[in-house]
């Protein structure tokens, strides 16, 4: 059945005599003596117009299509006489594959609530939105390989059941084979250990880029976190980079360049579905991208971000003091009001950072960094990591983690040390920046969040 995609067929350089296409209908429209079908299948926002005379046979198989049937159209591809596009397709055969009943089927042409299309996950694709968004998230992944090849960085697939906590926040998935309710030791368990889903892939990344020099991961990750924000999910995908003979200034500086390649690179190549976010989903989108592209990103310290946190007039619901972590609504305000554009916060007090990242000579900050977006918040969150084996274990003792089980992570710095640095980009927050969608859920194919674990 080898047919010729939409988006080929409207790209076409001459007429083609004979064409083979399949897709949904979006919409039909009867005429005297033909029809107008509009299909879409999928390979671009624009449907092709195809037109077919009422034969016998094709005003058969009209009575059995409506919005959301599939066909199969034969003819040809011609130049149309009508406006708004260049070519259609003059049907000769109509084939009906599937038909959609039309008081069932749930994506009539009107307009729908996010909300409601998250109900039906397993249709929202075939709208013109959803469809946009799952082309640029394939196109996102893409280009994030790329910037790495180009880079020279090595792709590492690191493990995804895991038998450490990289985070130390204790939101693990704990994995089992044991059935529910059992009371058998963890020693009877699959691993003979405790296990879990990955929060990171960090750790064993770190093993990698000491060896390969420049690495990334980019895989599923699963956070157990109970809250149910527009930014966070159970199961998201994160981009994770690593360097080695490298600080917390080659880590911002990589960072910075990887947001700016990605933005570009959606431009360039998804114009047609990024511009129906711009107009429909975020007026605001286009500038806020040029912005990211033209201006070099705020770098402040966590210190200076809390003196100016502390001196604005703006009220938070979140009280501000030296120590915090910082809110979603601090980051919002430094990166929308204060600076109106990306901000990096780096070097923050150690008492609310994992056991990994660098100590400062102040003894009580990190050389950790976040970087952070309008209208997201924080996007990037890395650090430069701790090489120095003997702070590295008073570190640990500091937080109650056991040498033993981090054995292999300590042997890094016991054997050829160097001073490294990565971070983790959360790939839907990145979606979200370059479409404009404020729910995280509207950036996965089938999220996951507590209590949703539908389809
Ligand atoms: O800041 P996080 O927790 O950093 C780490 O996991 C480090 N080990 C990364 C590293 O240095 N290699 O997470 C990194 C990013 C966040 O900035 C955010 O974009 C995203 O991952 N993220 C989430 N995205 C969706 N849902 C969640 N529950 C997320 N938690 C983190
Ligand atoms: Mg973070």
């Amino acid at each position: 059945m080898k047919r010729t995609k939409i988006k080929n067929a409207l790209h076409a350089e001459a007429p083609v005599s004979e064409i083979r296409i399949g897709g949904w209908v979006r919409t039909k429209r009867d005429s005297k003596g033909f029809s107008f079908i509009e299909l879409n299948d999928g390979s671009c926002l624009t449907n092709i117009q195809v037109i077919v005379d009422h034969t016998p046979e094709i005003l058969a198989a009209l009575e059995r299509i409506g919005t959301g049937a599939s066909v199969l159209v034969e003819g040809e591809l011609v130049e149309s006489p009508g406006k708004g596009q260049k070519w259609e397709v003059r049907g000769k055969s109509l084939n009906v594959l599937g038909e959609a009943d039309q008081d069932t089927f749930p994506l009539q042409k009107k307009r729908h609530t996010d909300e409601f299309l998250r109900g039906i996950a397993h249709l929202r694709p075939r709208t013109n939105k959803y469809g946009a968004m799952f082309r640029i998230r394939s196109e996102l992944a893409q280009a994030i390989h790329q910037f790495f090849k180009e880079r020279g960085f090595f792709y590492v697939h690191t493990p995804i059941l895991t038998g450490s906590d990289c985070e130390g926040a204790g939101e693990m998935f704990r994995v089992t084979s044991l059935e529910h309710g059992s009371r058998a030791p963890v020693e009877e368990d699959f691993f003979g250990k405790p296990a879990s889903l990955t929060v990171s892939g960090q750790l064993e990344a770190e093993m990698f880029a000491l060896s390969l020099g420049d690495v990334y991961t980019f895989g599923p990750t699963f956070r157990a976190e109970n809250s149910n924000t527009p930014r966070h999910v159970a199961e998201f995908w994160m981009i994770e980079p690593e360097m080695a003979f490298a600080d917390l200034r080659d880590d911002m500086d990589l960072g910075e360049d990887m947001i700016k390649y990605l933005v570009q690179h959606i431009l360039d190549h998804c114009a047609e579905d990024v511009q129906l976010f711009g107009k429909w989903v975020d007026k605001t989108l286009m500038p806020t991208l040029e912005t990211i592209l033209r201006e070099p990103f705020e770098r402040v310290s966590y210190t200076e971000a809390i003196r100016i946190l502390k001196k604005t007039k703006k009220t938070f619901d979140y009280p501000v003091e030296w120590g915090i972590d910082l809110q979603t609504e601090h980051e919002r305000f430094l990166c929308e009001e204060k600076f109106k554009k990306p901000v990096y916060v780096y070097d923050y007090p150690k008492t609310i950072k994992p056991f990994y990242m660098r100590m400062n000579d102040d003894d009580k900050t990190v050389a950790a960094m976040d970087c952070l977006v309008p209208r997201i918040g924080e996007i990037i969150g890395g650090s430069q990591r701790e090489e120095r084996m003997d702070v590295l274990q008073a570190r640990m003792r500091e937080m109650d983690l056991s040498e033993e089980d981090y054995w292999w992570y300590l042997d890094s710095r016991r054997f050829g040390s160097v001073p490294h640095a990565g971070f983790g980009m959360g790939f839907e927050r990145m979606l979200m920046l370059v479409t404009g969608v404020t729910n995280i859920r509207d950036a996965l194919p089938f999220p996951r969040t507590p209590n949703h674990l539908e389809f």
